[in-house]
């Protein structure tokens, strides 16, 4: 069975090829990240631009690279929710253009249930039911991975991602979009302690998270020393800012995996890249004796290979769309991702 995989929600035009699920063919990304860099974060418009410019070459380079034609696809696999609505349009309409000329099943994708299946390519062995932290730039969530294709939410971000902290705080540090990677590398060289941090605490439902209030006191923070022109030691934040993050983010996964039995836990997203976040969950798991699964580093970001990848089993599944299926800018209520 081979799936091409198409994503374009946010700043990676991508197309991948996928054999039997896991089996990854090819895997192309052009990423368009050195330009927003310019405007210190993502510019829709200007997304939407280079995705026009770049998904034909990119599609073609995939299916060349996995030494197939469209014609022996068996599946065109597309993100269609969440995501930047002029990004996903132009993954959306190409994807349904080529599956209405090859003759081919349109197979939708949830963005993040793709991160989440970046897992299989790299841990074929890796079965469902299992608990998922995703962390990503728009998303925080803990999920309950009940199937292939079916996904339970146990708890999510009240305000802001982790991923979108990370950024936000990084920007105000002076470090270049996208910043979460600038944080990781800077932790490295500070001292943790020496910017005590707060820990939102979410009433209501332990399960959800806040980062609104951690990354306005490192903005607070930076702009008082500004104020009193002393400089703000960036790598101490960063190492502070990280340590938090990870330390909150790990805390509710354990809470999640004592409450729910799981003792399978995957972590998925972009911000699942993060050192001090694999060191504290490698660490937690450790503790329980929990096998923990995270995608290799090259996995973690937006890539078309966990569309294709999540495309196959959907495409398993039954799930199909047909030439009316439309692009959603935020997807969580929608499609195979249920809330609690
Ligand atoms: O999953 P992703 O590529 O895109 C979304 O679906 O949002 O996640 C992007 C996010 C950005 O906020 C980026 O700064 C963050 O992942 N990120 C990291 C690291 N690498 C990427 N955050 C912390 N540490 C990293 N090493
Ligand atoms: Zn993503």
């Amino acid at each position: 069975m081979l799936i091409l995989g198409i994503e374009s929600s946010c700043d990676e035009t991508a197309a991948a090829v996928v054999e039997d699920c896991t089996k990854l063919r090819s895997d192309v990304i052009a990423s368009q990240a050195m330009e927003h860099r310019l405007y210190g974060g993502v510019v829709p418009e200007l997304a939407s631009r280079r995705h026009c410019e770049n998904i034909l070459p990119t599609v073609e380079q995939a299916l060349s690279d996995a030494g197939v034609t469209a014609d022996e696809l068996d599946g065109i696999a597309v993100t269609y929710t969440p995501g930047l609505i002029g990004a996903l349009l132009v993954g959306v309409s190409f994807a349904k253009g080529l599956a209405l000329s090859a003759g081919k099943p349109l197979i939708p994708v949830h963005h993040i249930t793709g991160h989440i299946a970046a897992n299989y390519i790299a841990h074929p062995e890796l079965a469902p039911p299992y608990l998922c932290l995703v962390v990503s730039g728009g998303h925080t969530m803990l999920c309950e991975v009940k199937s292939h294709t079916e996904f339970l939410i146990l708890g999510t971000t009240r305000d802001d991602a982790a991923g979108e902290c990370f950024d936000k705080c990084a920007r105000v540090l002076g470090y270049p979009y996208p910043g979460g990677v600038q944080i990781d590398r800077a932790a490295q060289e500070g001292d943790p302690a020496k910017y005590p941090l707060p820990r939102p605490r979410v009433t209501g439902s332990e399960l959800d998270f806040s980062f609104s209030g951690l990354k306005t006191a490192v903005i607070n923070t930076v702009h008082h020393a500004g104020q009193l022109r002393e400089p703000v030691d960036a790598p101490s934040m960063a190492a502070a800012l990280q340590t938090t993050v990870a330390q909150i983010l790990t805390e509710k996964t354990e809470l999640a995996a004592q409450r729910t039995g799981y003792r399978t836990i995957a972590m998925a997203g972009g911000v699942s890249a993060n050192s001090g976040l694999r060191r504290t969950m490698e660490a937690m798991c450790k503790k329980h004796g929990y096998t923990l699964y995270a995608p290799p580093l090259s996995l973690c970001g937006d890539n078309a290979a966990m569309i294709a990848c999540q495309g196959s089993y959907n495409f398993l599944a039954g799930i199909r769309a047909d030439s009316s299926l439309n692009a959603y800018a935020t997807g969580t209520a929608i499609g195979e991702m249920k809330a609690q």
